[in-house]
């Protein structure tokens, strides 16, 4: 049997010694605050020594406060990072068959596969979710991924993923990851499904502090749904999953808003600038529009994979190849939107290979 593989940006996808700026991963472009990194260094000594809360009661007393929407504790899942719930979903309502519209993030095939499951895949149409496509595979199936936004294309109609909400046989289960939803420009009004937990037992809303916040190092993600739907999640759980300092982190980062306001403002011009930038002054390349902190770069010459390596050899500029995104091809590249210097500085680069 060919094993499924799933691959990420990151430095450690490459010589970790050649980056210099990392566009690969799509994370908060300001990286972690300031003051949280102050607390973490107070508490270093007193927290690498004892045990953390198993509860994580602060840490989700802080989420409640943050998400506004009447939520109880018992709706909460704590994961060490997005990715420790996408396999507890899995663990607990993946058996037979799963269905995972693509291109889309490669960690809910694996976590399917590795329960046994079997995989329905369902196109994109014009990177528009295929909700009439998606309803015609739902039989024998118990579970579908929904990445909104969708890691690599972007934000989805709230209204089409809705529609599949409210047409779908409710004992499937619907994983909706917004691991990237804090990062939407406001004037899409984006808007969040945890609002629907109580209507719809069978959905899960995913979020990742590590994006949000810049904790990538540290993991930190939390789901959110129905606490009868919960329960099942937190049972695959294991005990001290999330250590003091990722906690510790958390608590603080929710503790002060400004530095999530301010990263987001930064995402929002940055973003219009550098794809401006792009489209009117070079050939090879043009930014798709986005409505998040991160984009794909269509490339008219070359392949991603040798784009990337080029980038990264000359300039210490690592961005994220997708040809193994499945169905992308090679012809595109995806780049995080980070600060002024920064994407000033990817645009450089680009322009020095254009043709
Ligand atoms: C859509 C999506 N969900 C979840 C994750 C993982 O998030 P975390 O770092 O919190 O585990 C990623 C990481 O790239 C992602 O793209």
């Amino acid at each position: 049997m060919i094993q499924y593989s799933c691959s990420h940006g990151g430095v450690y996808s490459v010589n970790p010694r050649l980056v210099r700026v990392d566009f690969s991963s799509n994370i908060n472009p300001l990286g972690i605050s300031a003051n949280v990194l102050r607390i973490l260094r107070r508490n270093l000594p007193k927290l690498s020594s004892i045990y953390p809360d198993n509860e994580h009661k602060i840490l989700k007393e802080k989420i409640i406060s943050y998400l506004d929407g009447g939520l109880t504790y018992d709706s909460i899942s704590i994961g060490n990072g997005a990715t420790e719930l996408i396999y507890n979903f899995a663990r607990a309502f993946v058996r037979k068959q799963v269905i995972i519209p693509y291109p889309t993030f490669c960690e809910y095939e694996l976590s399917s596969r590795k329960v046994g499951a079997k995989i329905k895949h369902v196109p994109l149409r014009d990177w528009k979710l295929d909700v009439r496509g998606i309803l015609e595979k739902t039989r024998n199936s118990d579970a579908i991924f929904l990445c909104n936004p969708n890691n690599p294309t972007g934000l989805f109609s709230y209204h089409l993923v809705e529609k599949l909400i409210e047409e779908i046989d409710p004992s499937i289960k619907i994983l909706i990851d917004e691991s990237f939803i804090e990062f939407v420009d406001e004037k899409k009004h984006p808007r969040s499904f945890i609002e629907k937990i109580n209507e719809f037992r069978n959905i899960v809303v995913l979020r990742s502090m590590t994006k949000s916040f810049g904790l990538a190092g540290l993991r930190l993600g939390y789901s959110i749904s129905h606490p009868s739907t919960e329960k099942k999640i937190s049972n695959n759980r294991i005990t001290w999953n999330i250590n003091g300092l990722a906690q510790l982190a958390g608590i603080t980062a929710l503790d002060n808003l400004s530095h999530l306001r301010k990263a987001r403002k930064i995402v929002t011009t940055e973003r219009e600038l550098i794809h401006e930038r792009i489209n009117h002054n070079l050939r090879s390349f043009s930014a798709i529009k986005s409505d998040v902190n991160f984009y794909l770069i269509r490339l008219s010459h070359g392949r991603s994979r040798q784009i990337r390596d080029l980038l990264l050899r000359k300039y210490g500029i690592l961005v994220r190849e997708c040809s193994d995104f499945k169905g992308i091809g090679d012809k595109y590249i995806r780049v995080a939107v980070r600060t002024h210097d920064e994407n000033s500085a990817l645009f450089d680069s680009l322009e020095s290979l254009d043709k």
